[in-house]
């Protein structure tokens, strides 16, 4: 399995820390963004990441993070030329995945929770991730059936049926990218990843994990700043931890 980080946007809704930055390289509490899901794709037990940014920024993450040597992972880079969406930014990865299975993540999203069953068990299709939120309208929401079963996926309802927001890791097998070339844009221009998640619902091809830890994007101030208090709390719980106190 490969991985890919989605990093692309302008990050408009942090501007204007993200007015000269990519937003994920901005800090969450002791780290640049990116690291985090750099370190969820490490957990998978996935080597080669591929980022994808626009091109403003795509040398600044170059820099920042090289071959990936240093940390037994290596990374390639391309170009996301437009604002087109999530899943034009993934198309990016058709010749880098290479018929393989694909683990993407949101370059903003960071998760508690390690996932290597979840990447070791998969076999085809498209695999989502679940998490029970107060604020389901500014994601994708699930409706499940009542065996758990995804039946539906609205990006960002106005009234949310549930408060299942689908996060930002995705497990799909090489069928993703011939799904995205039938996409056609949405309202706002964009090629939608739940457009994607629904025609794998819509062929039987979709199963759903629930994530038990912490998880939050931090494409907002609040969400950016949750984030941040909730890794530093976990740091100094660890260091409490290791001098034994
Ligand atoms: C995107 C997806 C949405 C998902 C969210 C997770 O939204 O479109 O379905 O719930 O990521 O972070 P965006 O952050 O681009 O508004």
């Amino acid at each position: 399995m490969k991985g890919v980080i989605l990093a692309g946007g302008k990050g408009s809704r942090l501007s204007p820390l993200t007015l000269i930055t990519n937003k994920h390289l901005l800090p969450v509490y002791n780290q640049p963004m990116i690291h985090y899901p750099i370190q969820t794709l490490k957990n998978i037990g996935v080597k080669e990441i591929l980022i994808v940014s626009g091109r403003n920024h795509v040398g600044h993450f170059l820099e920042l993070l090289g071959s990936g040597e240093d940390s037994g992972l290596r990374f390639s880079y391309t170009i996301q030329e437009r604002e087109g969406g999530i899943a034009e930014a993934l198309a990016l990865a058709e010749n880098f995945a290479g018929g393989e299975p694909v683990a993407v993540v949101l370059g903003d999203n960071i998760f508690e929770d390690h996932f290597k069953e979840d990447a070791l068990s998969f076999k085809e299709g498209a695999r989502i991730f679940l998490k029970e939120v107060v604020d389901p309208e500014r994601f994708g929401v699930a409706e499940l059936d009542s065996n758990n079963k995804v039946e539906n996926i609205v990006e960002k309802p106005t009234s949310p049926k549930t408060n299942y927001a689908v996060t930002g890791l995705y497990i799909y097998d090489a069928d993703v990218f011939k799904i995205i070339k039938t996409l056609k844009p949405s309202a706002r221009g964009e090629l939608e990843i739940t457009d994607v998640n629904n025609q794998y619902i819509s062929k039987g091809k979709m199963d759903a994990r629930f994530v038990k830890g912490f998880w939050s994007d931090t494409g907002t101030f609040e969400s950016l700043h949750r984030a941040s208090a909730f890794l530093r709390e976990k740091e100094i719980a660890c260091s409490i931890d290791k001098e034994g106190r």
